[in-house]
């Protein structure tokens, strides 16, 4: 990976506040510098990559050329085995208008339901992370992180968001929406994939 600068300004292509927040907080005790596509007020791209490593290099490079500095993307979903990894890219969509992932939740059980998935091995899946670092030049790096599991009917936990009520992680009993957030984020795909950032960020600033 090219060097970073320490004090480098890492532009954060995502207009959620709560996302920035959480990757403020991963890239600033590196010493790097954090702002946001939405305090930048750059245009949303249209998110019309075939994987999520698309999506993420999509929004990254937008981000990037639009501000002249490094922009971080992330992009994520659910993907079930049975399904063909529905919804996969379209885990946001299947909410609906209103972001609604009870209706999501309902709509995945009932796709499992008609291809008659009732046991644990025909209820597999995981969720997918990819990151994408970009330059304004447009070079790139991603990297990508994945947790799997089985999905369970109905829902359980409160805890979670999307559609943690439904996936128990391999090696538990409990549902994602169950799980403590910190025991969930320290194996989350999420996590994984910004493991594989931080130490490509940390050997960048070392310049190596
Ligand atoms: P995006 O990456 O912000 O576009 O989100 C994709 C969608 O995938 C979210 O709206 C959620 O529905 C789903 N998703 C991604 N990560 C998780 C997770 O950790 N738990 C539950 N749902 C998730």
């Amino acid at each position: 990976m090219r060097p970073l600068a320490t004090g480098e300004t890492i532009v954060i292509a995502s207009h959620n506040p709560g996302k920035v927040r959480e990757i403020a907080a991963l890239l600033e005790p590196l010493g790097f510098s954090v702002v946001s596509a939405g305090e930048l007020g750059l245009p949303e791209p249209v998110e019309d990559g075939a994987t999520f490593t698309d999506n993420a290099l999509i929004k990254a490079r937008a981000a990037a050329s639009a501000s002249g500095r490094v922009a971080l993307a992330d992009d994520s979903g659910l993907c079930v085995a049975a399904l063909d990894g529905a919804p996969g890219i379209h885990s946001a969509r299947w909410g609906g208008p209103e972001k609604d992932f009870a209706r999501a939740m309902r709509l995945v059980e009932e796709e499992l339901q008609a291809k008659g998935a009732v046991t644990p091995e025909q209820r597999r899946a995981h969720f997918a992370c990819a990151l994408a670092l970009a330059w304004p030049d447009g070079a790139a790096e991603t990297f990508t992180g994945e947790v799997h599991g089985r999905l369970v009917w109905p829902p359980r936990g409160e805890k979670g968001f999307g559609y943690d009520p439904v996936f128990v992680p391999d090696g538990h009993d409990i549902t994602f929406g169950e799980m403590e957030p910190e025991k969930k984020h320290a194996m989350s795909h999420r996590a994984r994939a910004f493991a594989k950032l931080l130490d490509a960020l940390r050997a960048a600033k070392d310049g190596s």
